[in-house]
């Protein structure tokens, strides 16, 4: 049974959420942010993400640092922003070599982001395969060099987000992380897993601890934070920073609001949610076809949120076109519906 929060540990919380964190030569207005994720953190979720307010900082999905350069906006499926939210969105980037990283962070720069987040957790074989993402894990010289060259070419913050490494010892995590602000780091999102790990296994926060207590940056912990008596857990067990929450954010994004007090006003409904960012999908992403794909990502989430979820999202996710999902989800999303405090393991480690 989940634990929930007294009004003491409740006030608690939202005094630790709403600090402002500098980073770097800029300030994050508070210590909740979101976890980069392909497929799912796209500028038509972070719009509704928005609304819901109280999340200080977001990073984008990956992408190439290759092709950020030559990237159309208006056509690439990631690197794809709006004006209004730059003040608070890095720009996560995977690349293998320190030189590719250098114009790619002149045009994130140039664009006007907050900052740059540069990608050493990632290991889909097909990244790593190319010396990207936790690949550099394996190569701390290489991994320093890449953050010494942003560091160098830009003024707006660096950040990096890594996992323990490969092997369950986390010594050379927490090796890497002085290694990478001795670079020019300006704070460390850490995710404590080894890379061949999938979510099943638990995060081990002492590792957060350890990474912590190594540097003087700002570390964010990042890893199965569901609740606000997780979240609380996290900053008294960890002593981190801040908190990147991934999947929550995508399951319930009025979770930011709820974590420090600040609520935004809007229902945490989520029909309305649903509604909402099919509306925000279709405006940003003009081929049905995609624009569906990318809601039928999230549906998973939003049924995880529930009893019986696995057959909810098969409800959620039948039909042809948005107005199908729209039914699907008036029909389906009542405010009967029974909801867990903790989202189903299953969707969520799917
Ligand atoms: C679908 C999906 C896509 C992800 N994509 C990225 C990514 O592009 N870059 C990255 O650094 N981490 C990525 N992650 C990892 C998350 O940022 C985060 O570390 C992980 O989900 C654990 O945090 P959580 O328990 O709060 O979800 C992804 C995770 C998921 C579930």
């Amino acid at each position: 049974m989940e634990r929930s929060l007294t009004s003491e540990q409740r006030r608690k919380l939202h005094g630790l959420t709403s600090r402002p964190l500098a980073v770097g030569k800029r300030t994050v207005e508070n210590r909740l942010w979101m976890a980069p994720m392909l497929g799912l953190g796209h500028v038509a979720f972070r719009a509704v993400l928005a609304d819901y307010g109280s999340c200080g900082l977001m990073v984008s999905e990956m992408c190439s640092a290759l092709a950020v350069p030559s990237e159309n906006p208006e056509k690439s499926p990631v690197f794809k922003f709006t004006r209004e939210e730059l003040p608070r969105l890095s720009c996560q980037m995977v690349g293998a070599q320190p030189h590719e990283f250098i114009p790619a962070a002149e045009r994130v720069e140039r664009e006007g982001f907050f900052g740059v987040d540069i990608n050493m957790g990632c290991s889909a074989s097909g990244i790593c395969a190319k010396g990207r993402g936790a690949d550099l894990l394996r190569d701390p010289d290489r991994a320093e060099a890449v953050v010494r060259a942003v560091r160098k070419t830009v003024s707006i913050p660096v950040t990096v987000k890594f996992r323990t490494g490969w092997s369950r010892n986390p010594a050379p995590a927490v090796d890497m992380a002085k290694r990478l602000e001795q670079a020019g780091a300006d704070a460390l999102i850490f995710h404590p897993r080894v890379a061949p790990d999938k979510r099943s296994r638990p995060p081990l926060w002492n590792h957060i601890r350890l990474v912590a207590e190594a540097v003087s940056i700002p570390v964010i912990g990042n890893g199965n934070v569901c609740t606000p008596a997780d979240a609380l857990r996290m900053f008294e067990e960890t002593g981190c920073a801040g908190i990147a929450m991934g999947r929550m954010a995508i399951a319930r994004p009025w979770i930011y609001a709820v974590m420090t007090g600040q609520e935004s006003g809007l229902p945490a409904n989520y029909l309305h949610y649903a509604l909402r960012l099919m509306d925000e999908l279709e405006t940003r992403y003009p081929d049905p076809n995609r624009a569906m794909k990318l809601y039928k990502k999230i549906a998973v989430y939003i049924a995880a949120n529930h009893a019986y979820g696995l057959r909810l999202q098969g409800a959620l996710v039948r039909g042809k076109t948005m107005d199908d999902l729209r039914e699907n989800a008036r029909i389906h999303l009542t405010q009967d519906k029974q909801t867990t405090e903790r989202p189903n393991a299953v969707l969520f480690t799917s």
